[in-house]
């Protein structure tokens, strides 16, 4: 079954220790924290507090997404509050001391592309990451539409998984809703991570159940 995360970027932050408990009740399988250092996308969301106070109370998976630039420099910071941590590869020259700094920590280390980069920039990393991400509108802000093309790059990346005979997972990032949940699972993704569609809804539970396109 697919797995649904939680992107907390649009919860109540006057009510954090109840938002994460209501989406952990809901039944999401991870949360996944939107770090932003208004450089490498132009807005500036939250850091290490954040984090590690939601990991305190957190029963699920942590994946810290981080868009920022020089990833390399920071991602240290974050390792004990992470299960997971995820940076992009536009943001960094460094991508395989990225990978060594994680992996060293005993922690999953995922890359993240944007929607206009190719996903073969990342094969040459394929055997050494836990979960690809793809954004599905360009990062920055939550509440976007999703785009469409993202599908057929899900698709690739299920394809180079198969060909490189690597087995990292497949998340997609951005957008995502009712609406689009059950394209973007048929196009071969493992994680939906939702932020709005949960956040904006009136009943957490009815709609990660809905994320995951169960009947009933
Ligand atoms: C975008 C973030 C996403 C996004 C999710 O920069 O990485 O995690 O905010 O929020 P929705 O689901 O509202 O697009
Ligand atoms: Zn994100």
């Amino acid at each position: 079954m697919v797995k649904i995360s939680a992107s907390i970027l649009d919860c109540n932050f006057l009510h954090l220790e109840e938002e994460v408990c209501a989406v952990l009740n809901a039944g999401i399988d991870a949360l996944h924290l939107d770090i932003m250092d208004g450089h490498f996308v132009p807005n500036l969301s939250f850091g290490l507090p954040i984090v590690r106070a939601v990991h305190k109370i957190s029963s699920v998976p942590i994946y810290s997404h981080l868009m920022v630039t020089n990833p390399e420099t920071l991602i240290e910071k974050f390792l004990p509050y992470s299960d997971y941590i995820i940076f992009h590869i536009e943001a960094t020259d460094k991508p395989e001391f990225c990978i060594d700094i994680i992996t060293a920590a005993n922690k999953k280390a995922g890359v993240s592309l944007n929607p206009n980069t190719p996903i073969e920039k990342i094969s040459f990393l394929l055997d050494r990451i836990d979960d690809v991400l793809i954004m599905s509108v360009f990062p920055g802000l939550g509440g976007q539409k999703f785009i469409p093309e993202s599908l057929n790059r899900i698709k690739r990346v299920r394809e180079l998984r198969t060909e490189t005979r690597t087995n990292f997972t497949v998340s997609v990032d951005g957008g995502i809703c009712p609406a689009n949940c059950q394209a973007v699972i048929e196009a071969g993704a493992d994680m939906l991570i939702a932020g709005s569609a949960i956040f904006k809804s009136n009943d957490y539970t009815q709609t990660v159940r809905q994320l995951r396109c169960l009947k009933y």
